[in-house]
């Protein structure tokens, strides 16, 4: 039998705007292709360290115990909900959206009882929602999005609504994969007990070393459980032992994800995090000037549009599959279409990070612009391209 697949690798260039993973910075490949050393050898371990600080900054956080998960943002998201969630805690969690339903599972399996603040899918939560939900049921756990990839919503009053869940006794989770290094997130300041986050989204690195911060309160509420935490991997207090003081080995670190990291987090701290904020409400301000102009309709509100993702909705007589698929195929870009009950019904357009610039913007303008008339909608190319372009000019 011959040896299969000796050809070699040759992935293809895209151009990566849809809901994750995003474009890639070259350094950060670059990055990648640096040599191996060990997980503990001691310019690793003083890696770690200088991680640990890039992330408080980009994080805006002064958490000592703030760390890259290995694994992807779920992996972030089940190390939050498997330590801090406790058998037969009461577990509050949103359903206006998909990443919601996610939370709930990760909670349920930790043990814990689930209950739900509503919100319709494409809506923020109602602040008066939340503070009927925790009275109600006085949960021990609120978790919560700030930047819900599957609608395009970010959650406004993220600092109200974790005074209300503290008055309450309540620990925050909150969910930033797709706000960290792209949209206002405060960790201190709004006071939130845990935060975790991906790589892959607006911090433009590979997925595989995900943001994890939680205060010393939690951790030593983690500590003191009684049952340890179910998941091994993801045990805060093991992995205390790793990214603590003393740099002991629990699990071999993906070396090359965590130079990455390093790498994109250098380039965030370079640009400065609000300056970067900043980049992307004025470039995605541009697209959605774009779409609309273009005869196209934002999912979500102006008060709670989400610069990092776009959720547009599809026009009458457009097939999204098709549109999305041609995208990929002619242009070489990615955008992705919705989940769930909105499948069909939206394209999900990121601007994330290393693509979050007036170039991409146009290039994807004119070209969903053709997709778009190819399927016979009633859209005015030109009209968009010039809205984009006067809104992301400098002078406007
Ligand atoms: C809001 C949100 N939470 C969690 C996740 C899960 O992250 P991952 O797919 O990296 O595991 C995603 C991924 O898209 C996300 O958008």
């Amino acid at each position: 039998m011959k040896p299969p697949h000796t050809e070699a690798l040759n992935p293809p260039e895209r151009l990566l705007m849809g809901p994750g993973p995003s474009q890639v910075h070259p350094r950060v490949l670059r990055a990648m292709s640096t040599p191996l050393v060990g997980h503990l050898d001691p310019v690793f371990i003083a890696l770690m360290n200088e991680v640990q600080d890039l992330l408080r900054y980009a994080m805006r956080t002064e958490n000592r115990w703030t760390i890259p998960v290995s694994g992807t943002g779920s992996a972030a998201m089940e190390a939050a909900f498997a330590n801090v969630v406790e058998p037969g805690d009461t577990v509050l969690v949103p359903t206006n959206g998909y990443f919601g339903s996610r939370m709930e599972s990760m909670a349920r399996r930790a043990g814990g009882t689930v209950v739900h603040v509503d919100a319709p899918w494409g809506r923020p939560l109602d602040p008066d929602d939340v503070r009927a939900a925790l009275a109600e049921h006085r949960p021990a756990v609120f978790g919560f999005v700030h930047a819900e990839t599957s609608t395009g919503v970010l959650q406004p009053g993220v600092a109200e609504l974790t005074a209300m869940a503290h008055e309450h006794g309540s620990i925050v989770i909150l969910d930033a994969v797709t706000s960290l290094g792209g949209v206002e997130l405060r960790v201190d300041e709004w006071n939130v007990d845990v935060v975790y986050s991906g790589a892959q989204k607006c911090l433009s690195c590979p997925p595989g070393a995900s943001p994890l911060t939680l205060t010393d309160a939690v951790f030593e509420r983690i500590r003191a459980r009684t049952e340890p935490a179910r998941s091994w991997y993801l045990d805060v207090g093991l992995l205390e032992g790793y990214w603590g003081s003393e740099r002991s080995y629990h699990h071999t670190a993906p070396i090359t994800n965590v130079y990455a990291l390093r790498e994109a987090l250098r380039l965030v701290a370079e640009e400065g995090i609000e300056e970067r904020w900043a980049r992307h409400r004025a470039v995605a301000g541009g697209l959605k000037a774009g779409v609309q102009a273009m005869g196209l309709e934002m999912l979500a509100d102006d008060a709670w549009w989400l610069p990092s993702l776009n959720a547009v909705t599809v026009p009458e007589g457009a097939d999204a599959k098709r549109v999305t698929r041609r995208l990929l195929v002619e242009h070489g870009i990615e955008i992705a279409g919705g989940l769930g009950d909105l499948a069909g019904r939206i394209f999900r357009i990121g601007c994330m990070g290393y693509a979050c610039q007036p170039w991409n913007v146009l290039r994807l303008i004119a070209a969903l612009g053709e997709a778009l008339r190819l399927e016979g909608a009633d859209v005015d190319v030109a009209a968009g391209l010039a809205a984009a372009e006067e809104t992301l000019s400098p002078d406007s």
